[in-house]
């Protein structure tokens, strides 16, 4: 049926499973819609009133039939519990290892920065047979990525990070929308993601002009913000040190404990007063303003990549 003209195609390993479960829920649906209308015309020529003195009589109580008609919907309404939760959950907890690119939607366009530096607009190139993780976020209201063939959409919201993966089983073009209404030209906010194959997408990433990776275009940036004269290295900065911090749990002033994940850099980065690392001063001014989303991954990135 994913075949059909009605439906997209079916290019990632979730899209199966979301059909299953999408397919199940119609043919349940179908079967007691049918049913009950069906019963309804039936029980209403069957009993109909024969003559205006007959009047109707209470019947007893058919407790089976009660309990059959509640156990039943209360068994299939498990089921899709169960069932959709497994498919939900797998949808949102991507595998350790991915392939990250990063996603920054603004009036009216998607951006696309890949970590070697390789940047696109309103088109995706990506390998078939990898899983896939998207961090995104935007740069002015709610856009919403919606790849119907892979059966993934996900709001991105202004001041956070998103994440979506999904693990593409097709080489070929796809459509990705937005799927939120966001201004004059949102229906114009669309783009194709292209599905390579593996040899094919290495020689993609590596074709155009050699730059830097992302995380390289973080470390200019970090020296070009003098943000290196406060966090070093050692242990003798005014800031802390951020070798080995991403992932980290970072014990604040408060004595809170905090993951360090993207949104935990970001917000340090813009808003550093928020989370006070326990042990160091309120000093770091805000950035604010003066970096824009893009950049803001690119330092993130670098962090991330800020190992001993
Ligand atoms: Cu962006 Cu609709």
């Amino acid at each position: 049926m994913s075949e059909s003209p009605l439906f997209p195609e079916a290019a990632s390993t979730i899209a199966t499973r979301v059909d299953a479960l999408y397919f199940f829920l119609l043919g349940v649906a179908a079967f007691f819609s049918l049913l009950i209308a069906g019963l309804i015309i039936y029980f209403a020529i069957k009993y109909r009133r024969r003559s205006s003195r007959e009047i109707g009589q209470r019947l007893p109580t058919h407790y089976a039939l009660e309990i059959t008609w509640t156990v039943i919907p209360f068994i299939i309404t498990m089921v899709l519990f169960v069932w959709a939760s497994r498919v939900y959950v797998d949808m949102v907890h991507p595998p350790i290892e991915t392939l990250n690119i990063y996603v920054v939607a603004k009036q009216w366009m998607w951006k696309f920065q890949h970590l070697d530096g390789q940047r696109e607009i309103n088109e995706l190139h990506l390998p078939v047979g990898r899983d896939v993780k998207l961090i995104a976020t935007s740069e002015d209201v709610i856009h919403d990525f919606f790849v119907p063939a892979f059966r993934v959409k996900v709001d991105v919201v202004p001041g956070r990070y998103v994440t979506i993966w999904f693990h593409p089983t097709k080489a070929g073009r796809y459509r990705l929308f937005c799927a939120e209404y966001c201004g004059t030209k949102h229906s114009g906010m669309i783009g194709e993601v292209v599905v390579l194959d593996p040899p094919e997408f290495q020689a993609w990433l590596s074709g155009g002009a050699t730059q830097q990776t992302l995380s390289e275009a973080g470390q200019q940036l970090f020296s070009d913000l003098a943000c290196n004269t406060c966090h070093r290295p050692d242990l003798k900065g005014r800031g802390p040190v951020l070798e080995n911090l991403f992932g980290s749990t970072v014990t604040l002033q408060s004595g809170e404990k905090v993951t360090a994940d993207e949104a935990y850099i970001r917000e340090s980065i813009l808003n550093p007063a928020a989370k006070i690392t326990a042990g160091y001063q309120p000093i770091m001014p805000t950035f604010q303003g003066q970096v824009s989303e893009e950049q803001l991954l690119a330092l993130v990135e670098y962090v991330k990549s800020l190992h001993k």
